[in-house]
């Protein structure tokens, strides 16, 4: 079951060139700037309720987010639902005809699990669903 939209994802250039922006002019505060190698991208967050905007810059040539700036510039890049179950959600997408992109959830930034429906197959809206990673040794 999806709870709240956990965030959304913007593609830019450089997170560096984006933070007056964010900062100043919206007067959000950057929490925190990651790298998630599974995804060749660094990301920055901030957080407004309990709904975070995760700008995402690509670390390779190949990253998926250079390909979407290439394609689109910078702009929306994908909306994340947080859900319980990741693997549950997936099924449920699968089985109503979603293309998956991650058959299994990877690791995300925060410290979560992750997994993305391909945009062709959810009418254009690259969809991610998350949640918290289970705690080791729990
Ligand atoms: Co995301």
């Amino acid at each position: 079951m999806i709870e709240f939209i956990d965030h959304l994802g913007i593609a830019v250039h450089s997170i560096e060139d984006n933070l007056p922006y964010y900062e100043k002019t919206l007067g959000l505060t950057c929490e925190a700037v990651e790298e998630v190698p599974s995804q060749k991208v660094k990301t920055a967050f901030f957080k407004i309720g309990q709904t975070y905007l995760e700008l995402l810059e690509p670390t390779a040539p190949d990253s998926p987010v250079a390909k979407f700036l290439e394609k689109n510039g910078e702009g929306i890049h994908h909306i994340a639902f947080h859900t319980k179950d990741v693997p549950a959600a997936l099924k449920r997408a699968a089985d109503t005809g979603a293309r998956l992109i991650h058959e299994t959830p990877v690791p995300g930034a925060h410290g979560k699990q992750v997994a993305f429906l391909h945009p062709k197959s959810t009418h254009g809206v690259l969809t991610e669903f998350c949640m918290p990673a289970p705690k080791s040794g729990a």
